[in-house]
C-alpha cells in the first residue's frame, strides 16, 4: 500500500515537473532550440552574437524588416526563399511579442509607506533613514 502511494506520488510529481521544465535553451547560443533553430545560427550570427536576436520580440512582418535591414545595411547575403521562410516562422514563433514582459504595478496599498512623504517625517525617522542608508554602502 505504502509503496503504491509512493509510486503514484513520484509519477505525479514528474509530470508536474516535466510541465515547468523551461524550454530548450542551446548552451553557446542561448538560441530556443525549435524547428529552424540552426538555420538561424548558421546565417545570423556570423556578424553579432545570438542575443542580439534573443533579445528582441517581434511578428512575422517586423522580422522579415529585420532581415530585409540586415541585407541592406548590414551586408547579410540574399537567403533561399525557403531558408528565409523557415527562419522567418523560427523567430516569429519563438520570439514573438510578448503581452506582458513585466509584471504590472503593485497597487498603492500593497506597497510599504513613503518614509519621504513630508507628513509622516520625524527628525528621528530622518536619522534612521540616513543610518541605514549610511550601512548600505
Ligand atoms: C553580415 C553581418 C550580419 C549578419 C549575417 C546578420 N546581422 Fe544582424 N546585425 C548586424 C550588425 C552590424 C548589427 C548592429 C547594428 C547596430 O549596432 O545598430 C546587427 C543588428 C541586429 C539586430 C538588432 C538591431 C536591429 O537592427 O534590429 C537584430 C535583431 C539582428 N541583427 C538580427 C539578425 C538576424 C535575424 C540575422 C539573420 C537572418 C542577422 N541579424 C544576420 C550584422 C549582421
Amino acid at each position: 500500500m505504502k509503496i503504491r502511494t509512493l509510486f503514484i506520488l513520484l509519477i505525479m510529481s514528474s509530470g508536474i515537473a516535466s510541465a515547468v521544465e523551461p524550454k530548450n535553451i542551446h548552451k553557446t547560443t542561448g538560441l530556443i532550440i525549435a524547428p529552424g533553430w540552426e538555420l538561424v545560427k548558421t546565417n545570423c550570427t556570423s556578424c553579432h552574437s545570438a542575443k542580439i536576436i534573443s533579445s528582441q520580440q517581434s511578428s512575422k512582418n517586423g522580422w522579415l524588416k529585420t532581415i530585409q535591414r540586415m541585407q541592406n545595411q548590414q551586408g547579410l547575403k540574399q537567403l533561399k526563399p525557403a531558408t528565409e521562410e523557415k527562419i522567418l516562422a523560427y523567430l516569429a514563433s519563438n520570439y514573438a511579442i510578448k503581452k506582458t514582459a513585466r509584471r504590472a504595478s503593485l497597487p498603492a496599498a500593497a506597497l510599504p509607506n513613503n518614509p519621504w512623504k513630508k507628513c509622516c517625517l520625524t527628525k528621528q525617522k530622518v536619522y534612521k533613514i540616513i543610518t541605514i542608508r549610511k550601512n548600505m554602502y
